[in-house]
């Protein structure tokens, strides 16, 4: 049987569902495809992608459980609360997070009844195209049946990238999806990888009572952030308890039903063997073609095999867009749904915009980092002369009153215009304060500009007013 459509999104991850939500509320007659890795007990396809089922969401969940759990054993007795000695249920933990994927997955089922758009439930693999110059249209196979569309966005997302030789069972090995299962507090638990899940994930297990070791390849921690902000997060993190071993080479890694134990050489090239309960492959994701057909109707790909897109998402082929963790740019959620409505304003005829620039990153871990724009070492890459405001929350009322007064908020703004040009936090709640930075980014605010916005006391927030203050030399409470 064949169906036709005006647009059909294959993939139903935050890329693929923002587009076809917005696709639909824009007037054109939208299906949206989901193979669905993660089905549900009744088969039918989850929305949301790795996001909200093996992700984003599932993530923050066990970070917020674990935090309070910390909270419970340590900061509740500086601030005279005696609750007794905290135990986990990890069980319950993991059944509440459960229960937050399945409220969002069946929310974005709602949303596509409520804008029209419907869903198809298979794997969609492109067949060909079909028909004159003027009314031609994509044929794309999703289950039994033959989709014809005239615009496709492709949004088939990431998945997780594995250790040549070392198979993950999501059991004793796991990689994100059974790093978020993980069904009792291992005594020891190995992290391969100092990446973003590698330090979340290894924080969570941490908090709930876990051995954690962190094993990362390059000699650089966090060598995306900004270079103030990565010492100090290494500086807290070694404080927690968390171990991050950095330049080692990963050797065999034996794998029994008790456990795993890993040979890995250090950065002075000396053997070592880690042997632990469990062990999470946290090496970064790679772009998910699979069963796509993209050679079958000549859909480039890089030689990363992420889908070619220029700077509009637009692919090699007329008619055939590509969004998301599929394409190049960071594998962020956010990321993903803004340029899934830039296609389909694209599509409309509208100036779909995505300004690349100004993409904060989060990392939730405690204190959470943020960043917007460039790091000190990027500027100086580039030879742009910068000033630099910086300010400890150590000195911010809130903070203390929090009992969380860890980290800094530093503004990079340019040396002759003051126009900002980066922000980055660490710190408590550093995932709200960022949106500050985006907003001034996007705004092309310069220092001066956010000096002279009121912000409420006390706040949190007072401190990125204090570092747009000192970027002038001219803090007033430090
Ligand atoms: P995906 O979410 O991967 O969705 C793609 C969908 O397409 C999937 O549902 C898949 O089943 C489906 N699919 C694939 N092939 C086909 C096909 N041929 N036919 C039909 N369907 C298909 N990002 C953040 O911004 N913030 C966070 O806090 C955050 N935390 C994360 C935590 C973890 C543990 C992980 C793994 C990732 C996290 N991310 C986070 C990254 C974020 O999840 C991804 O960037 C985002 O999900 C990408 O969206 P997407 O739509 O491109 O792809
Ligand atoms: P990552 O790219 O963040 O980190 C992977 C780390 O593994 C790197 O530091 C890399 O040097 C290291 N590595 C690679 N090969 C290795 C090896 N053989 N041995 C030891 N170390 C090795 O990737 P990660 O953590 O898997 O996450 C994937 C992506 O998911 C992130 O880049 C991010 O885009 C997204 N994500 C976002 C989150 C957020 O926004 N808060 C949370 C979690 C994931």
């Amino acid at each position: 049987m064949s169906k036709h459509f005006d647009v059909l999104v294959v993939g139903g991850g935050p890329g693929g569902y923002v587009a076809a939500i917005r696709a639909a509320q824009l007037g054109f007659n939208v299906a949206c495809c989901e193979s669905n890795a993660y089905a549900d007990p009744k088969g039918e396809p989850r929305l949301g992608g790795t996001c909200l089922n093996v992700g984003c969401i599932p993530s923050k969940a066990l970070l917020h459980t674990s935090h309070l759990f910390e909270e419970t054993g340590h900061s509740f007795a500086e601030q005279g609360i005696s609750v007794g000695t905290a135990t986990i249920d990890v069980g319950k933990m993991l059944a509440r997070k459960n229960g937050i994927v399945k409220q969002l997955t069946s929310g974005i089922k709602g949303l596509f009844k409520k804008n029209k758009v419907t869903l198809l439930n298979g794997h969609g693999s492109f067949v060909g195209r079909k028909g004159s110059a003027d009314s031609e249209v994509w044929q794309i196979k999703v289950g039994d049946d033959l989709i014809e569309a005239k615009q496709v966005i492709v949004a088939t997302g990431s998945k997780a990238r594995h250790l040549p030789g070392v198979p993950v069972d999501n059991e004793i090995v796991c990689d994100n999806i059974g790093a978020l299962d993980i069904d009792s507090v291992p005594k020891k638990l190995a992290v391969i990888g100092a990446g973003v899940i590698g330090l979340e994930m290894g924080s969570v297990w941490r908090r709930l009572g876990a051995e954690v070791t962190i094993l990362e390849a390059l000699p650089d921690f966090l060598s995306l952030a900004d270079g103030d902000v990565a010492k100090e997060a290494a500086k807290v993190f070694a404080k927690q308890g968390l171990k991050i071993i950095l330049g080692i080479e990963i050797g065999d890694v034996k794998v029994s039903q008790k456990g795993v134990s890993i040979d890995y050489t250090d950065k002075e090239g000396t053997e070592h063997k880690l042997d632990a309960d469990r062990m999470i492959v946290s090496i970064g994701r790679i772009a998910n073609t699979d069963g796509l057909d993209a050679d079958k109707v000549g859909l480039k790909l890089n030689d990363r095999g992420q889908i070619e897109v220029d700077s509009h998402c637009r692919t090699n082929l007329p008619g055939v867009w590509a969004v998301g963790d599929v394409v190049a740019g960071p594998m962020l959620a956010h990321k993903a749904m803004e340029e899934g409505v830039m296609v389909a304003e694209m599509m409309a005829g509208q100036a779909g915009h995505c300004n690349f620039d100004t993409i904060p990153w989060v990392i939730y871990t405690s204190p959470e980092i943020a960043w917007v724009g460039k790091t000190e070492q990027q500027l100086k890459a580039a030879g742009i002369s910068y000033r630099v405001g910086k300010i400890p929350f150590a000195a911010n009322g809130r903070a203390l009153g929090m009992g969380d007064p860890t980290g800094f908020v530093k503004m990079l703004a340019c040396a002759e215009t003051d126009r900002i040009l980066g922000v980055h936090v660490i710190g408590a709640n550093a995932s709200e304060l960022i949106s500050e930075g985006v907003v001034a980014m996007e705004f092309g605010a310069a220092s001066e500009d956010l000096a002279r916005i009121c912000h409420a006391h006390p706040t949190l927030s007072e401190v990125v007013h204090e570092a747009a203050l000192a970027c002038d030399k001219r803090p007033l409470h430090f």
